[in-house]
């Protein structure tokens, strides 16, 4: 009698992030346009912000991401058989990002793809490399959300400039019959599409109309905001009954970092306290798909989180996508 093969998760082996050197504070946005540090700290929680400096990538973030991730869990790029990277700003149209941040690192011929889903990217990426090592087809996986988002704001516009920021994170996955990844929630509503978009593209044209004045994020932030605090309360609520857990079991929150009040308003959901939440959005801004693999490398290597410890990671972003995934760390 053959006997029923065992029961795999996806464990998180190793943690990565990158972020480009030049910062950019509230002070120096506020000498562009009619904002301040103040209203920009009370509204958002942002402090400041890194930006790619020119000629810089999201693939040379990504790479550097995923080079730290592999180093961290003592894998080697050959050994990839999955790469998959999370991003609405990637280098080309194509060939993908993924493919060639696959060609930096050295892992030449595993499967490669990148996966748009605007800020939910990293998670939605997380979640399918989860499935193909549930099903056994793959052992190790690497996956990072990364981004460059600067590079399609409206610099004049106050009311996205001050928000995002750029950078990248990144895991690699493996296969392990203890632990791993619990279980992942995906969602999306295209009915939202022009509360959060970028109305520009090859088959819809680089149309510079005046109402689609060129290559850049257009947003309804109030709008979006009520939206993202509802959707996220789902979200928390849906990942707890799935697994029939109580809140007070989760040791550690990894919320996408878009602002700090919508953070605030998930926590006091979960009914938790706000130290046991992982806060990257005052230094990072929203990094996009950046935002919870940075958070979640950050936690890692400054000893917040430990081996054992169950992590929920939430996202929201344009689509609207959402999502979240439960995990044993
Ligand atoms: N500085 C000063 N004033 C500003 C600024 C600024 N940077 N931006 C907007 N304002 C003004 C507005 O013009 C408005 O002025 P008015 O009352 O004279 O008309 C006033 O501030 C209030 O504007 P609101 O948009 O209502 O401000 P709100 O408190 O909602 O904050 C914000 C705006 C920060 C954008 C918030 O709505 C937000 O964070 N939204 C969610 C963003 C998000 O989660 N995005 C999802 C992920 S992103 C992705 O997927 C790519």
């Amino acid at each position: 009698m053959t006997q029923p093969a065992p029961r795999v998760f996806a464990r998180i082996a190793g943690t990565g992030s990158f972020l480009p050197e030049t910062v950019l504070s509230n002070d120096d946005l506020a000498k562009r346009v009619d904002t301040s540090d103040e209203w920009i700290r009370e509204r958002t929680g942002i402090h400041q912000r890194h930006v790619a400096s020119a000629g810089q990538t999201t693939s040379d973030l990504a790479f550097e991401a995923g080079r730290r991730a592999l180093e961290a869990a003592g894998v080697a790029a050959s050994e990839v058989q999955l790469l998959i990277v999370g991003t609405t700003t990637p280098d080309l149209i194509f060939p993908s990002t993924a493919c060639i941040v696959q060609h930096k690192l050295g892992a030449n011929g595993c499967m490669a793809f990148d996966v748009n889903a605007a800020c939910s990217g990293f998670l939605y990426a997380l979640s399918i490399a989860d499935q193909f090592i549930r099903a056994g087809t793959v052992k190790t996986a690497l996956v990072i959300g990364a981004e460059t988002l600067t590079r399609m704001l409206d610099w004049s516009d106050r009311g996205t400039c001050v928000l995002f920021g750029d950078g990248a994170g990144a895991v690699v996955l493996k296969a392990d019959e203890e632990t791993g990844i619990i279980s992942t929630h995906m969602h999306a509503d295209g009915a939202y599409q022009k509360l959060l978009w970028n109305p520009v593209g090859v088959s819809a044209g680089f149309k510079l109309d005046e109402e689609n004045a060129g290559v850049r994020v257009l947003m309804t932030g109030n709008e979006v905001f009520k939206v993202a605090v509802k959707t996220l309360d789902a979200v928390v609520e849906e990942a707890l009954s799935a697994n029939e857990l109580d809140r007070s079991a989760i040791d550690w929150l990894i919320p996408h970092q878009a602002n700090l009040r919508i953070i605030q308003a998930t926590a006091k959901r979960l009914n938790m306290p706000m130290d046991r939440v992982v806060v990257t959005v005052d230094r990072h801004g929203n990094t996009s798909s950046g935002s919870v693999p940075l958070a979640l490398d950050e936690a890692v290597r400054s000893g917040k989180v430990q081996r054992g410890q169950l992590l929920l990671l939430e996202v929201f972003g344009g689509g609207f996508t959402w999502g979240s995934a439960l995990l044993r760390y």
